[in-house]
């Protein structure tokens, strides 16, 4: 294992996303933690010359729903590898005006409705009590470089935003859409947190790229429209296409 070598980036995929094309050279590992394993193999490897480390949330074969992530084990395995910033790339749906199907988005808040998931490494009797800074979720620096990245990429991107976490693994209601729009969300997915906040637990720079699916319940045009897996998938395919360029010019800075 590559303990103490520092990587350049980490990028953890979400659904539809299991992998880096683009990754060379790949070297695989399976660290373990303390906090259990991961949800699958790390592949570090190089882009646009640099390390980067890539993991895949739900595993590579999608066999983890988001309250079965186990996401400290991910963050801590990240960062035994040399990990220092995370870019999350998260499938979405949307709900603000700018954010329908295939749109990229890079959030700047987050609301958090999940609940029963392990969200602090505070858990364990004796280990210290944390109260980290969340007023920015996402780490402005990195945030930025994101946006510009994209920018210097001539790839479109909404800058900012309001990321909405649920529970899953259903979709939503409509009406729960309804009241997360009242809220300020942009935004909806389920894998946000606890992934954000252990990530300024454990000191890691951290942004989240949002891959716009769907349409969130009842956000889009036609309001009683059924949200398929497919047209996730489809949708996401569509979307990723520029975020291999996005990651070229984030790496190259
Ligand atoms: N809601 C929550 N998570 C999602 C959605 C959605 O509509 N689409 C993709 N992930």
């Amino acid at each position: 294992m590559q303990e103490g070598i520092m990587l350049d980036l980490a990028v953890i995929g979400g659904t539809g996303v299991y992998a880096l094309g683009a990754l060379a050279d790949v070297e695989t590992v399976e660290p373990q933690t303390s906090y259990g394993t991961p949800s699958g193999p790390i592949r570090i490897g190089t882009l646009a010359g640099k390390r980067v480390a890539f993991l895949a949330r739900h595993g590579e074969g999608h066999s983890l729903p988001p309250h079965k992530i186990n996401y400290r084990a991910n963050l801590a395995a990240l960062r035994a590898v040399g990990a220092r910033r995370v870019l999350a790339l998260n499938t979405v749906g949307g709900i603000g005006a700018a954010c329908g199907p295939r749109v990229l988005a890079c959030p700047d808040q987050l609301i958090d409705y999940t609940w029963g998931r392990i969200a602090t490494l505070c858990e364990e009797p004796g280990s210290e009590v944390l109260h980290v800074d969340f007023g920015d979720p996402y780490t402005p620096a990195l945030r930025r470089q994101v946006v510009a990245a994209a920018a210097q990429a001539g790839v479109a991107l909404v800058d900012g935003g309001c990321y909405g976490a649920t529970q899953g693994p259903r979709l939503e209601t409509r009406a729960e859409i309804a009241r997360m729009r009242r809220d300020g969300c942009d935004l909806v997915g389920m894998t946000g947190m606890p992934e954000a906040g252990l990530a300024r637990e454990l000191g890691l720079d951290y942004a989240c790229l949002c891959i716009v699916a769907n349409w969130a319940a009842g956000a889009g045009p036609d309001v009683e429209e059924v949200i398929t897996l497919q047209d996730v998938l489809d949708n996401v395919a569509v979307a990723m296409a520029g975020v291999p360029r996005i990651l070229h010019a984030l790496l190259a800075d």
